[in-house]
């Protein structure tokens, strides 16, 4: 056990230097003693300079602007204050937010998610706030609203810039005092929620405009999180690339296909105004249309363009 511990932290200063070795070492006994077993190795190394196999091998990506996040999301994951994730549709927004949930310290509580543009103002305040028992007709019970179900964990409200004007002056309530009104009740209830938001909307240029509160945007901005643009990550189009065609090719029972040179660059030369998702869906389309080898040809019009 020792000696592959010993072996782990010499492969760590070999491939990471003094400095990574010197976190290594630095490393609880716990993690150390997790470490030195073969399958948790990797995850080790992982979170020392290799962000693959990062919250629990969910997030992948190694280029610089995705190790600045990491870097603060690691500050972000042991508070409980409010997050905003600002970043263009399709960049990851959700899974950083489920990440920040399970990697703090209220995992074993609810995360709850809630589009607040999917759905009209005063329907989404009874989601969120719940209703009392005749509230409005059909109010035949008491209903929980999301604050209450997630008590002890995290809301996420994704796409926040979307909510309407009264609710987010009752969101900031919230925020102030820790406390809901269910619609329709006569008194407020304590809750203990961590708020993450996500918007692919300007903010700042929304409170120029006036239609979004800026006493709201710094409550949930306290800790902002910017998430890059997939076509400014160096070097992770292809690492993500490889991994959806690895997962979709095990799901499928499917040998893992290999991308040719050319097909290569057109996914690096690609723009990908759609980020991950983009490019998630754009694999499994390769992998449904392709044999063992998925060159240019075997991409969409809008990226083999860039081949
Ligand atoms: N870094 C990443 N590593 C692996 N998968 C990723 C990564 N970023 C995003 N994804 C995947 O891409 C898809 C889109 O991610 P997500 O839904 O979190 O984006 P979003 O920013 O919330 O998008 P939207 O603005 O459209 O709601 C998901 O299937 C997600 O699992
Ligand atoms: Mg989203």
């Amino acid at each position: 056990m020792f000696d592959e511990l010993r072996q782990l932290l010499e492969k760590i200063a070999a491939e990471h230097g003094a400095e990574g070795l010197a976190r290594a070492e630095s490393l609880s006994v716990e993690r150390r003693r997790a470490a030195a077993l073969p399958a948790e190795a990797a995850v080790i190394v992982g979170d020392l300079a290799d962000a693959e196999g990062r919250y629990r091998g969910r997030i992948i990506g190694r280029s610089p602007k995705m190790q600045a996040l990491y870097a603060m999301m690691e500050k972000v994951i042991p508070t409980t204050y409010p997050v905003l994730i600002h970043g263009e549709s399709g960049t990851g927004k959700e899974l950083v937010a489920q990440a920040i949930h399970q990697g703090g310290p209220r995992s074993d509580k609810p995360f709850v998610a809630e589009n607040c543009a999917a759905i009209p103002e005063t329907l989404l305040e009874s989601e969120l706030f719940g209703y009392k028992r005749g509230a409005f007709t059909g109010a035949d019970r008491d209903k929980l609203g999301m604050f209450q179900v997630a008590d002890g964990g995290t809301v996420f409200l994704d796409e926040i810039g979307d909510m309407g004007s009264s609710m987010q002056t009752k969101l900031l309530r919230t925020l102030q005092s820790g406390e809901i009104r269910p619609v329709g009740g006569k008194s407020n209830l304590i809750v203990d929620v961590r708020v993450i938001a996500a918007s692919n909307k300007n903010l700042k240029k929304m409170i120029s405009e006036k239609s979004f509160r800026e006493d709201l945007y710094y409550r949930i901005a306290v800790l902002p999180l910017e998430l890059p643009p997939l076509r400014e990550r160096e070097g992770d189009i292809l690492l993500l690339a490889e991994a959806f065609l690895k997962r979709f090719s095990g799901q499928m029972g499917l040998e893992l296909p290999t991308l040719t040179d050319s097909a290569r660059e057109a996914l690096c030369n690609h723009r990908w105004p759609g980020n991950v998702r983009e490019l998630e869906n754009e694999m499994q389309r390769a992998l449904a249309l392709s044999g063992p080898m998925i060159a240019a040809e075997d991409l969409s019009e809008q990226v083999r363009a860039g081949a």
